[in-house]
């Protein structure tokens, strides 16, 4: 019994050592590099969209994180360029994921930049794409008479309307189709960040 002092010690020690060498050195690391050249910080209208993103747990289903070709074919999906860390700069709290029931929304802007599409996707996704199973977000959205001045009108295609009055998207809407448009990390990476991924130009 008289060996449990020296036994915490050292289990101490060795979890003290794990936290440096797993989180505080490349913490460190990731922290002193810049944002990717030419990767744009967010707009307040696209920060209020990203708590929308957040709010709605679309992160459950999706990932922002395109690994490199001897980890998965994202590439060939069209998911893009594997992802590096300076690609986060902005994200706070970052929005990685760990699930892909749906496609990878890195850069979704780059590949679906159509407002429109995104509005009648988000209202009701097999409107455009026929056996969805992501969740119809209707509740971002009013039926009204008639349109006002300013209101954004969405027509919802493949007669998945609403049957009567026009349907109007609410803000919220509005600033999480401005998020996914803005999610655009195409620009080439850095040439030392290529090195270290493992992903040889010639795949690109
Ligand atoms: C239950 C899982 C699930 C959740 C939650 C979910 N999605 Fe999806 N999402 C999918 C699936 C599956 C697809 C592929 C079929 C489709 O296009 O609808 C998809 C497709 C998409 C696409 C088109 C991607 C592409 O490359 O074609 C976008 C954009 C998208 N989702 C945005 C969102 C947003 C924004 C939220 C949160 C408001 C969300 N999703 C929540 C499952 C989900």
């Amino acid at each position: 019994m008289n060996r449990i002092l020296p036994l915490s010690i050292l289990a101490l020690a060795i979890l003290a050592l794990a936290t440096l060498m797993l989180v505080v050195v490349p913490g460190m690391q990731i922290n002193a590099q810049p944002a990717t050249p030419g990767l744009q910080p967010y707009t307040a209208i696209q920060l209020r969209g990203r708590q929308t993103y957040v709010s709605m747990g679309c992160v459950y289903c999706h990932s922002q994180q395109p690994r490199s070709t001897d980890q998965g074919p994202d590439g060939e999906r069209g998911w893009g360029r594997p992802a590096i860390a300076s690609d986060y700069a902005y994200d706070s709290p970052h929005l990685l994921g760990t699930m892909r029931t749906g496609p990878d929304l890195s850069n979704i802007g780059a590949r679906l930049p159509n407002q429109a599409w995104h509005l009648a996707h988000l209202y009701q996704p097999r409107s455009v794409s026929a056996w969805s199973i992501m969740p119809a977000y209707s509740f971002l959205f009013e039926v009204k008479e008639r349109a006002a001045p300013g209101d954004v009108v969405v027509r919802i295609p493949n007669g998945r309307g609403p049957k009567h009055g026009v349907l109007v998207a609410k803000p919220e809407a509005i600033d999480l189709v401005a998020y996914l448009q803005s999610l655009d990390r195409t620009m080439v990476a850095p040439a030392h960040a290529e090195r270290d991924d493992g992903y040889a130009k010639s795949e690109r």
